[in-house]
Parts: structure tokens; sequence; C-alpha cells
């Protein structure tokens, strides 16, 4: 239990993130505990990562699970302005060990949310994903005009596209009837501070940049799925996070109900060889003698099983979100390698990890 100790202003608006300790929610929370305009309520099952905001005036943390906290949910989406549902699982390995887990979760529990959301009247700020573009041959992904393409129904990665692909329709569908105030973003590839538990990548639950960093930190190799020319954008959090505050604060002053965001930096296009090398330089950088390693090359079938299947290119346009959120990234791809390594680095020598 945790006790309100400030109330709130009258007119302070009010924001609920579930999945507040996760990777952006952790992020945001912290940024807007800074800003401190907004009262911000937060659930999670853990609250490790959110060392940084725990005590803040403006902010009120739960500890629970959405799966069985249905009552200070629904009193908390009819007590806040905003909603943004963060919890989801999102690291591949998942989608192809656990399919029906990335469905009860992702998907499921969120639907529920949303329904929610539009029984009281709220505005949702949803995350959908870079994945609902699947391997389409679009050079560069659109919101409104790319088709989404996946691979045959026992390929058990895209589980977590089709998941986000039906709640974003189901979204839109309920806007269209008036049901729903919703923007929808679409993060590519963000990394930084906090990505994913380095004890999980260990596992092979996390994403590449967490799994490398992990294996670097640890001396052992970077293991490149397939030939590696497969590319992804990456994009710093703090870009994310900028471009997520212009949706919630409506910045812009521009009208953000129904409106699709790519949030990813299409100049940090790069394939994950050479992703590997660069790490590794910087990571020689700082300690020149440690990493004695090498990269070695892994068939994806090995690496995660019969049920993946890789994407080879992922590019956004963010042609909308420079636009209507008169946003641009502005974190080059070396920079956002080097803050990321340099924060895991840290927290290694702080004995957090
Ligand atoms: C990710 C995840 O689905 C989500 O986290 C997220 O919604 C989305 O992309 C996003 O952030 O845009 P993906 O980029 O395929 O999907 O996931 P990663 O695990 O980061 O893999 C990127 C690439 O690196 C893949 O080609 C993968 O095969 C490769 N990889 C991964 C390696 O070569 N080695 C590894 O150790 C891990």
């Amino acid at each position: 239990m945790v006790i309100e100790i400030h109330k709130m202003n009258k007119n302070q608006k009010s924001i609920l993130i579930l999945g507040a300790n996760g990777f952006i929610g952790n992020a945001l929370v912290k940024d807007l505990c800074n800003d401190g305009t907004m009262k911000i309520y937060g659930m999670d099952i853990e609250n490790n990562k959110l060392d940084h905001s725990l005590g803040n005036p403006n902010f009120v943390f739960e500890k629970g699970d959405i799966n069985s906290s249905d009552k200070w949910i629904k009193d908390h989406i009819k007590k806040c302005d905003i909603i943004v549902p963060l919890v989801a699982i999102a690291t591949p390995n998942v989608y192809v060990k656990d399919p029906l887990k990335i469905f009860q979760l992702d998907f499921e529990s969120n639907l529920k949310i949303i329904k929610w959301v539009a029984e009281y009247n709220k505005r949702v700020i949803f995350p959908s994903t870079s994945e609902v573009y699947g391997i389409t041959s679009d050079k560069e992904f659109n919101e409104y005009t790319t088709n989404l393409t996946v691979g045959p129904v026992h390929k058990s990665r895209w589980i977590y596209s089709v998941s986000k692909q039906l709640l974003d329709r189901i979204i839109i569908a309920y806007g269209e009837k008036g049901l729903l105030d919703y923007t929808i973003f679409r993060p590519f590839n963000w990394i930084g501070p906090r990505l994913d538990s380095l004890k999980l990548a260990q596992l092979g639950n996390g994403r590449v940049l967490s799994i490398f960093i992990y294996n670097l930190l640890n001396n052992k190799d970077l293991i490149v799925v397939g030939d590696g020319n497969q590319s992804r954008s990456f994009t710093y959090i703090d870009d994310g996070i900028d471009a997520l505050k212009r949706i919630i604060y409506n910045s812009s002053g521009n009208d953000l109900n129904k409106k699709i965001f790519n949030i990813g930096n299409p100049d940090n296009n790069i394939n994950i060889n050479n992703l590997a090398k660069i790490l590794i330089e910087e990571y020689n950088k700082i300690y020149p003698k440690n990493f004695t390693g090498k990269i070695t090359n892994q068939d994806h079938k090995i690496f995660y099983g019969e049920g993946y299947e890789d994407i080879p290119v992922r590019v956004p346009d963010i042609r909308e979100a420079k636009k209507i959120l008169n946003w641009a990234p502005k974190y080059d791809l070396k920079m956002s390698i080097r803050e990321t390594l340099n924060s895991f680095i840290k927290e290694k020598e702080n004995n957090k990890l």
C-alpha cells in the first residue's frame, strides 16, 4: 500500500503507466517526475528500475500484476486522464519458446485495459511496435501505406507482431465509433540504459544489444544470428521519450487523436555484423585488453528454434512524427551504442547487475 502524502492540485493532469518498471516505463516515469507537472501512477510486478523516482511526491507506485489487480487498475483508469499500457514481453526468444504467454500477456491482458479505457472515456497512448510491419519489402515503413507482412502460422515468432497488430486494429475500431481517444506509437529498436536485465539476456531473453553487452562484459563470443546482414534502425531511449512526452503533453498543439507515429531513427540503420564490431570497438576504448572473444555466426534455427524467422531490413518513415509532433531524433548511432554500453558498465561497477 502506498500512502499518498501530497494531494493533487485540481488542474494537475494525471497519467497511469502500467509496466512502469520496464525499459520504456522507467525512463518515462523518471522524465515525467523530473518535469514535475503531472501526477503519475505506476504499476508493475517489480520496482528495481524505479530507484530514481520512488519517493518523488508526484509518483505513486503500486506493486502488482495486471492479471490480478483489476480493481486497482479500474480505479486508476477512472482517476487518470491518460493511460499508457506498457506491459508486454518484447523479446523474440519468448515469442518462439512460449507464444501462448505472449498471447495472454501482450494481447489478452492489454485488451482488457483498452476496453476499460473506452468504458471510462479516457485517452490511451498505446505502444504498438515496429514488428507489425514484419517482412514487408518497403524501403521505409509507413504508418498509413505499408502492408503488414508476416510469415506462416507455425512460425510463432510472429505472434507478437500479430498480437500488437490486432490490438492496433481494435483500438482504431473503437476510435472510429467515437468510443476511444487514442494515439498509437511504434518504437523502432529503442536502446539505452536498463534495456533488459542482463541476467535474462544471459539466458537469451534479451534483445540483441543487451545480449551482446552481456557477452562482452563476460568475455564471451558475440553470436550473430544468420549472416548478420539483417539490419535495424537503433533509436536512443531519450529520443523515444522525447517523442512520447510530445504525445503526452500534446506540446505541438496538433490533434493527436487517431494518429499513429513511427518513433525511430532511420539514420541509425545498421546491420548486425557492424553493430557487433562497433560495440567491441567502443568497449575496447574503455577496457583495451578485457575482451578476447570473437564474433561468430549461428543459424537462427539453432539460436532461437524452428519457430523463428528474421526480418531482413527495418527502417522507419518518420515524416509523420516530424510534421505533427515537431520531433526528430538527435542521438547518432555511435552515441546511442556508447551511452547504452556505459550505462551497463556503470551498473556492473555498482554491483547492480
Ligand atoms: C525487436 C523485438 O521484437 C521487440 O523488442 C521490439 O518490439 C522490436 O524489435 C523493436 O524494438 O523495434 P528484433 O529487432 O528482431 O525485434 O529483436 P532483437 O533481439 O533486438 O534482434 C535484432 C537482430 O539481431 C535480429 O536479426 C536477431 O536475429 C539478431 N540477434 C539477436 C543476433 O544476431 N544475436 C543475438 O544474440 C540476438
